[in-house]
């Protein structure tokens, strides 16, 4: 029984260092430097080489590096069979929460106004409303959307979230399901995007449902460049619908050079940063995990398996 490293993102020998710190005797392996195929059970990938797993005939299991698995699930050759355990992270959702929370409060205290305003010379007196009288709505209301509206809660702010599955969380608004997005972004001043890319969410925010935000509200997407039709929301932007948008995350990732958001100036970019995991506490995961699945107990004990019909 072996494992493998398989990421093409992140340094596979820094993985690998610390998988042996906290793991001196697991026989783990450096892709493409496989060995013996046969040997191999379990796989820890972020964005894995097309064809990579299937090449790996006796896999139990399958770890991403990552929250998002749609690099994994990408790969039309992939054992559809081999559960994915996705990240669950303490870094990873502490690291979210700190990128939402900061991106949301800029928002909130009008700074690209405040900005614009420094840049022309103009002392303009527009104090901004306390947070209980500003509304931030979360897509996806999962791990990482749950820890940040908890915590825009504490300081106040009005929550709510938009899943799937509706949620009874204290002082969280809870909106589901298709016939639940159209009254939950009614009501939006901040909208955080904090969603897998899936089928369902593919261009899930186009000409149509920007338009159900109040105008004026500002954007935060940290789940998936997908979640966006891109062009729709330059126009959003461009028509001052949309006051402002935060983007973390993009179809193509380097976003390309002459794509029109690094000129707008309405558009903030961060380069996918918005969350990392982090090397000690990611491994101490996977190795948690690893030995559970090892010692036979249940596979929906663990936090992250993935749920391969609903692709998340
Ligand atoms: P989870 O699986 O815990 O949460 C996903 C949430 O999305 C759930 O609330 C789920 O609903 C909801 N959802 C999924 N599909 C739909 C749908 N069709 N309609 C409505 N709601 C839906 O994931 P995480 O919170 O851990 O991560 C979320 C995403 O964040 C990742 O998939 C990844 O894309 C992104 N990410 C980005 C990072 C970055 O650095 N930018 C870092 C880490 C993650 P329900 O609760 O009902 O199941
Ligand atoms: C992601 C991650 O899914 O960095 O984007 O974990």
């Amino acid at each position: 029984m072996a494992a493998i490293i398989c990421s093409t993102r992140e340094s596979q020998e820094e993985w690998l260092a610390e998988f042996k710190r906290q793991a001196p005797d697991l026989d783990l392996r450096i892709w493409p430097d496989v060995g013996n195929v046969d040997d191999i059970t379990h796989a820890i990938v972020s964005q894995p080489p097309l064809g990579a797993l299937a090449s790996l005939p006796n896999l139990t299991h399958i770890h991403s590096l990552w929250a998002g698995i749609d690099h994994i699930t990408r790969d039309p050759d992939r054992p559809t069979n081999t559960p994915i355990i996705r990240m669950v992270d303490y870094g990873l959702s502490q690291g979210m929460m700190e990128y939402t929370v900061g991106h949301t409060l800029r928002y909130h205290l009008n700074m690209p106004f405040f900005e614009a305003e420094q840049a022309a010379g103009r002392w303009s007196w527009q104090p901004p409303p306390l947070s209980e009288d500003r509304s931030v709505g979360i897509l996806g209301l999962g791990t990482l959307g749950q820890i940040t509206a908890k915590q825009l809660l504490s300081l106040g702010f009005k929550v709510s979230g938009w899943s799937r599955n509706s949620k009874e969380i204290e002082g969280i608004t809870s909106y589901a399901g298709n016939g639940g997005l159209e009254a939950f972004l009614n009501q939006v001043e901040i909208l955080i995007c904090l969603l897998p890319n899936t089928p369902e969410t593919t261009d899930l925010l186009n000409a149509k449902t920007l338009k159900m935000l109040p105008k004026g509200a500002a954007i935060i997407n940290a789940g998936r460049g997908e979640l966006i039709t891109d062009a729709d929301l330059i126009d959003a932007l461009d028509k001052a619908h949309i006051t402002g948008a935060t983007l973390d995350v993009f179809r193509e990732e380097p976003l390309p050079s002459d794509h029109p958001y690094w000129q707008h100036p309405k558009v903030t970019i961060t380069p996918h940063v918005a969350a990392d995991t982090r090397l000690s506490t990611g491994v101490s995961t996977v190795l948690n995990n690893m030995k559970h699945l090892d010692k036979g107990d249940a596979l929906s004990a663990l936090p992250g398996v993935v749920d391969n019909k609903a692709g998340y």
